[in-house]
């Protein structure tokens, strides 16, 4: 989609969405007495009401567009960024919908006191970019014809258009990246193996000078003694690999590393899935594939910041050759783990990425990404991403960076009391929880289980198994993969470069 900056309303495109504020009294009369006088037909009707996000479209015919829709705005006072990236993706929808290939708006210039502009500029080119995206590659030619994306927007911005283009720019680069990710946790399991994510992972190296990609296959990962990850891979056909993208964009400063749950298929392993549980988990490699976007988001933006990008790859299939319930595993860092839970796998890899991670590299910041619990699912649904961890300050940035990028995290108590909770009886660990019932706070005790693999760095877990795929439409985000993680990241990387 070309997105282009015009001083007035583009008349060559296709439909006018109009924005009204509530306080708007003149019901777009600066675009037409017509208009205006319909408007004003609809709203003592009650059919349009100028409510935020509510549209009406209009019967106007004598001017330029094909169609002219009226959107409301609610109150100007309640008007952001986010808000700009939900209009315009209805926008988006509804265009698109009609089998129309542009429009041009005037949303971002009455939104022009609501936040800085490069602000305004990113969230622009999120709302439009992410609702404009389709996974309809399997589809038949004339299915895929009627979800063909929008060609262009005009946005109307009637003063100087640098700081809002630079941000369209950056915008631009953020969602892209997660529009990769969208089609990777989108494609299936019987596409996307390890060796998939490898061969993306070698694609991202060879584009920047400044990545690199380290991977370790299964014969070092067996000499690395990561025997959980292992563990988690012994009934697949297909190898386990930890990829590890570096990206080098500053002189100083230690590595903040991200980690990824990357199981390109949960059945559940022995404790195998039930239907309606199992259909959706070529999802659960969402982790990695965040981490891997913003890796490329960081790269591409020269960010001043040092990053290693860990994605522990594996299957979790159900063979003769797979692990039993009751085995008992001895990961990296040498503790030993009661296999509780064959389903309880991601935790399973990313003790051994986080242990490695922590010993290879000292990283001063540890963040690790995961579709880890359906108990996230249930505590939070779609809407935000759990998160915990033992630094007050690392987890307040994350939760920042997720409101200002509307890709949100909420946070979880990481009380003292449940500390002990994944402790062993016969080993050092238990994949589950052994204490009262079992699956009390479960995405927490999931947590818990991880941080008995940090010793130094400053760490959190991101929880994303509710956000990572809906199961419904949103104002820009569709149903399927969302590429939950890589904006809140973007931006965390962003306010958090080195100071050289
Ligand atoms: N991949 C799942 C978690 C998940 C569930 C992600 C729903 C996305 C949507 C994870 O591996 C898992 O199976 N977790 C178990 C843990 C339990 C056995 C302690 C769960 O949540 O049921
Ligand atoms: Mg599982
Ligand atoms: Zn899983």
């Amino acid at each position: 989609m070309k997105i282009t900056i015009t001083k007035d309303l583009d008349k060559a495109q296709d439909v006018l969405f109009l924005g009204l504020f509530e306080e708007d009294k003149d019901n777009g009369k600066s675009f037409s007495k017509e208009l205006a006088e319909e408007v004003e037909e609809a709203m003592n009707r009650k059919a349009f009401s100028r409510k935020f996000g509510e549209m009406y479209s209009t019967k106007l015919s004598s001017h330029s567009y094909k169609k002219v829709v009226v959107m409301g705005l609610g109150e100007k006072k309640d008007l952001n960024a986010e808000k700009i990236r939900q209009a315009l993706g209805k926008m988006v929808t509804c265009a698109k919908g009609r089998s129309f290939s542009s429009f041009t708006t005037n949303v971002v210039e009455k939104a022009r006191d609501a936040a800085s502009h490069e602000s305004l500029g990113r969230a622009a080119a999120e709302g439009l970019l992410l609702s404009n995206y389709n996974f309809s590659k399997y589809l038949a030619k004339e299915k895929q014809e009627k979800k063909k994306p929008l060609d262009a927007v005009s946005l109307q911005w009637s003063s100087s258009a640098t700081e809002l283009s630079e941000g369209l720019k950056v915008g631009r680069i953020i969602t892209e990246a997660t529009n990769m990710v969208r089609d990777l946790v989108n494609e299936p399991a019987n596409v996307v193996t390890s060796e998939y994510m490898e061969k993306m992972a070698k694609q991202v190296a060879s584009e920047y000078n400044s990545v690199k990609l380290k991977v370790l296959n299964k014969a070092e990962l067996e000499k690395e003694g990561m025997g959980s990850l292992l563990g988690v891979n012994a009934g697949s056909k297909n190898p386990p690999k930890l990829l590890i993208l570096e990206y080098t964009g500053s002189k100083k400063g230690k590595h903040t590393a991200l980690l990824g749950k990357g199981i390109t298929f949960d059945s559940g392993g022995y404790n195998l899935k039930p239907t309606k549980y199992i259909e959706d988990m070529k999802t659960d490699m969402a982790g990695a594939a965040a981490v891997m976007a913003a890796v490329k988001i960081a790269a591409e933006l020269k960010l001043k910041k040092n990053l290693l990008g860990v994605m522990p790859m594996c299957e979790n299939m159900v063979d003769a050759t797979a692990q039993h319930p009751g085995d008992i595993v001895k990961a990296f860092n040498g503790k030993t783990i009661e296999i509780g839970n064959t389903d309880a796998e991601g935790r399973l890899v990313l003790c051994d990425a986080l242990a490695y991670t922590e010993a290879k590299y000292a990283p001063e910041v540890m963040i690790d990404f995961a579709t880890l619990t359906g108990a996230c699912v249930v505590a939070l649904g779609y809407y935000a991403a759990g998160v915990m961890g033992t630094n007050a300050e690392l987890l307040k940035k994350l939760e920042e960076a997720g409101n200002h990028s509307g890709d949100r995290v909420w946070q979880l108590p990481f009380f003292e009391e449940y500390q002990d909770w994944m402790d062993g009886t016969i080993s050092d660990l238990n994949n589950v929880s052994q204490k009262g019932k079992g699956y009390e706070a479960g995405s927490i005790t999931a947590g818990v289980f991880l941080s008995k693999f940090v010793e130094k760095a400053k760490w959190a877990h991101v929880d994303i198994a509710g956000s990572a795929y809906w199961c419904v439409d949103g104002p820009y985000l569709t149903k399927g993969a969302t590429g939950s993680g890589v904006r809140m990241l973007a931006y965390y990387l962003m306010e958090n470069q080195e100071k050289e």
